[in-house]
This record gives C-alpha cells, sequence and structure tokens, in this order.
C-alpha cells in the first residue's frame, strides 16, 4: 500500500505533536525535517528516526524542492505559513498547516485560487473539532435535545507559548507583531470561531472589541470580546 511521504517545517513545540502523529499513522512516512536552528531540527529527527534533516532560515524551501514530498506539515512561526503553503502547492504537496493559516488577507487571497487549481489536500489545525465533547454538543442540537439555542458563551484563554505550552524557538516570535500577525484573535479567536461555526453555522452579524490590558509586553490585542448573531 501507498505510503504518504512527509516533510516538516518547524520543530518547535507544535512540529513535536505532528511529529508524534505522523510517526503513529501507518500511512505516513517521516522523510524529512526542515528548522531553523541545525540542533533543534537534529533532536527532532533522533528521535523520530527521520532520515533528513535542513537547518537555516531557508531550509523550508530547500527541502520541499529537494525531496520528492507528498504532505508538507508547517508548524512555523504564523508569518511563515503562507509562503511555505505557496512553496508547497507549486511541488504539488498536500499540506497541514498549523492555524492560523496566514497573517492576512492578502496572503489568504493569493493561496485560495492557486490551491483551487489544483487537486491537493489542505487541512489546517482546528483539531478542537475532534474533541468528543464538541461532537456530543453537535448531537444534542441537532438533535433538538437542548431547544433553541439563544445564547453561546466561549472563553478561551492562556498564559502565553513561554509558559502554556513551552514554545521552543529563541526567535521568541509569538509577541512580535509581524511574525505573529496579530493577538489574542489570531491565535485563540480562530478556534472559537470555528468551533461556533461547526456547532451553530454560518453567522451574518458580527461586532466586538480587541484590547490591550498590558499584562504581556506586545502591541497587539491581549483581551478581545466578540458578539456574533448567527443566521
Ligand atoms: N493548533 C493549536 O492549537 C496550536 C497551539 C499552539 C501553536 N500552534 C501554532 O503552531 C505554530 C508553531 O508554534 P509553536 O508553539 O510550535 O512555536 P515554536 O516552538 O517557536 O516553533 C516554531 C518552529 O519553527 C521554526 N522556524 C522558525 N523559522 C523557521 C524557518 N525560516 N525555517 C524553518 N523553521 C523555522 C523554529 O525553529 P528554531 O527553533 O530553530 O527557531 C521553531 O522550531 C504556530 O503557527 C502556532 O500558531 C497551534
Amino acid at each position: 500500500m501507498m505510503t504518504f511521504k512527509v516533510g516538516l517545517v518547524g520543530a518547535g513545540a507544535f512540529g513535536i505533536k505532528h511529529l508524534l502523529g505522523f510517526s503513529k499513522n501507518p500511512d505516513c512516512e517521516l522523510i524529512s525535517i526542515a528548522s531553523r536552528t541545525e540542533e533543534h531540527a537534529k533532536i527532532a529527527s533522533e528521535k523520530f528516526n527521520i532520515p533528513k534533516v535542513y537547518a537555516g532560515n531557508d531550509s523550508w524551501e530547500k527541502m520541499i524542492d529537494s525531496e520528492k514530498l507528498d504532505v508538507v506539515s508547517i508548524c512555523t512561526p504564523n508569518y511563515l505559513h503562507a509562503p511555505i503553503i505557496l512553496k508547497a502547492i507549486e511541488k504539488n504537496c498536500h499540506i497541514l498547516c498549523e492555524k492560523p493559516i496566514a497573517i492576512s488577507h492578502e496572503e489568504l487571497e493569493q493561496i485560495e485560487p492557486v490551491l483551487n487549481a489544483k487537486n491537493l489536500i489542505f487541512f489546517t489545525s482546528f483539531q478542537k473539532r475532534y474533541n468528543p465533547i464538541f461532537n456530543l454538543v453537535r448531537s444534542a442540537i441537532d438533535e433538538g435535545i437542548l431547544g433553541k439555542i439563544t445564547s453561546v458563551r466561549y472563553f478561551f484563554s492562556h498564559y502565553g507559548p513561554y509558559k502554556s505550552w513551552k514554545a521552543l524557538s529563541e526567535e521568541k516570535w509569538f509577541f512580535d507583531s509581524e511574525k505573529a500577525g496579530g493577538g489574542v484573535l489570531l491565535d485563540l479567536g480562530v478556534h472559537c470561531i470555528d468551533i461556533l461555526q461547526y456547532l451553530l453555522g454560518e453567522y451574518d452579524k458580527v461586532n466586538g472589541i480587541n484590547f490591550n490590558t498590558s499584562c504581556i509586553n506586545m502591541d497587539d490585542e491581549d483581551n478581545c470580546n466578540v458578539l456574533f448573531r448567527f443566521k
């Protein structure tokens, strides 16, 4: 049976989680890893028996050009998602990209037509959809057990990557506006919006407020309240 040849970019905290998943999947073969710091790439390659290692800022480009990959898994800081996606599409690779897919609307507009022109699978990490609790809630809504839903409150927060899940890179990109591309709305809001759509369908009105409480040293919002009206 055919196995998918996988190359992963970004040997950080979430890269390791992707590697754990791929290494348990008999349909996948981990071929190569690319990361900015050679030591980080090597630690991951040794742990998961990945034969080829690429290091440096252009490691992802070299890897995608040199290896015959079926799948590219993208676990880099946010600002690199779109360029790596575009390169992977050019080389006809299926893509698993960490959220957020891009850091601007312009980037999404660049990705959409080239992706749609090819028969590739593109998947982003909205893993909460696979949490059994949300499946249960959706069944309860669909079966009418909860009656008419008039209001939902969804709270989501964390202490930042360096305390919450030990993001690895010394680049410390997460609180850097240009590299992260935004604050809490982009980081956590995308998960909330995905789950609300999964449970309730499409919304037609939205308003909200972003603010920075200055609890952490960052330019973007560290707090956000959003109100959606669902159709
Ligand atoms: N789905 C979720 O719930 C969830 C949760 C957390 C994070 N994420 C997402 O996962 C992504 C990674 O976050 P993280 O927490 O894993 O960060 P991280 O630990 O800092 O990992 C980022 C990795 O990317 C590598 N990298 C940076 N520039 C690179 C380049 N030019 N070429 C190749 N590799 C490069 C870094 O290498 P060095 O170590 O050498 O600097 C680092 O290993 C982000 O997009 C984040 O939003 C998703």
